[in-house]
């Protein structure tokens, strides 16, 4: 065996794989089981995870929204990378319709209810008021209920700093059973509205879960 062949290769095997058969492994055998933040699920892919940290960095967001919690392991590695970045007066409004079964942090407020719902928005709208703002949204990924989150929400969205619409990854590898997702959604949004553009120097990576899905916002809100 050569150096560069199989046997004595630290990739065993998958230095060919494409990315195409990547994300289908990640997908397959990691994202659901096998990543933990402080020993909590956090179904994310991790290289989003690090552009992630560097837009909070670099934007100085001091609130961030969490539509969609499930375990809470994002949750819990935002709280602790805003604690970390910006100090105690920072905030996670998470929300989802069940509760996780984990202890969250005193910045973190949970918000149970259907994102959409005029309730949810009114008061997510009141916990932001005032605070350098980011919305993450991995909730319900149906194109439909992803415009309508981009609608309601990327008002909340202050100057210079994102709204990131996850998981558009299920239309580029064109999974039927979750299509049109956030990625259509994302493209309808900016297409109604010169308030966002997405920015696609944050899929640096390219193995993003976020294709087309982070929009930043490049004109204030319209009052009202
Ligand atoms: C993909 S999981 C979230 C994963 C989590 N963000 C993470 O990084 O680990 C999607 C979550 O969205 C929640 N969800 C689905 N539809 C929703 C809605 N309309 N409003 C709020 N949460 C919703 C589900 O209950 C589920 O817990």
């Amino acid at each position: 065996m050569t150096p560069g062949g199989r046997a004595d290769n630290p990739l065993r095997g998958n230095l060919d794989m494409t990315l195409r058969e990547w994300v289908e492994r990640y997908q397959r055998e990691v994202v659901f089981e096998n990543v933990h933040y402080r020993g909590v699920l956090t179904w994310k892919n991790v290289l989003d995870l690090w552009v992630y940290q560097e837009i909070i960095w670099e934007t100085g967001v001091e609130c961030v929204v969490e539509i969609g919690v499930r375990h809470g392991g994002t949750t819990l590695w935002l709280s602790d990378t805003l604690q970390k970045f910006r100090g105690d007066d920072t905030l996670v409004v998470a929300i989802d319709l069940e509760a996780p079964s984990l202890a969250l942090p005193a910045n973190v407020r949970f918000l149970r209810g259907d994102s959409i719902a005029d309730e949810t928005v009114a008061q997510v709208r009141e916990l932001c008021a005032g605070r350098k703002t980011m919305v993450m949204a991995d909730g319900n990924h149906a194109a439909e209920h992803v415009l309508q989150e981009l609608r309601l929400y990327g008002a909340l969205v202050s100057d210079g700093c994102y709204f990131i619409a996850e998981d558009g990854i299920v239309d580029v590898m064109e999974w039927a059973q979750f299509t049109p997702g956030p990625l259509v959604a994302a493209r309808r949004f900016v297409a109604e509205t010169d308030e966002f553009m997405i920015d696609h120097s944050r899929e640096k990576f390219l193995l993003t879960y976020a294709p087309d899905g982070f929009l930043k916002r490049v004109k204030p809100a319209r009052p009202g």
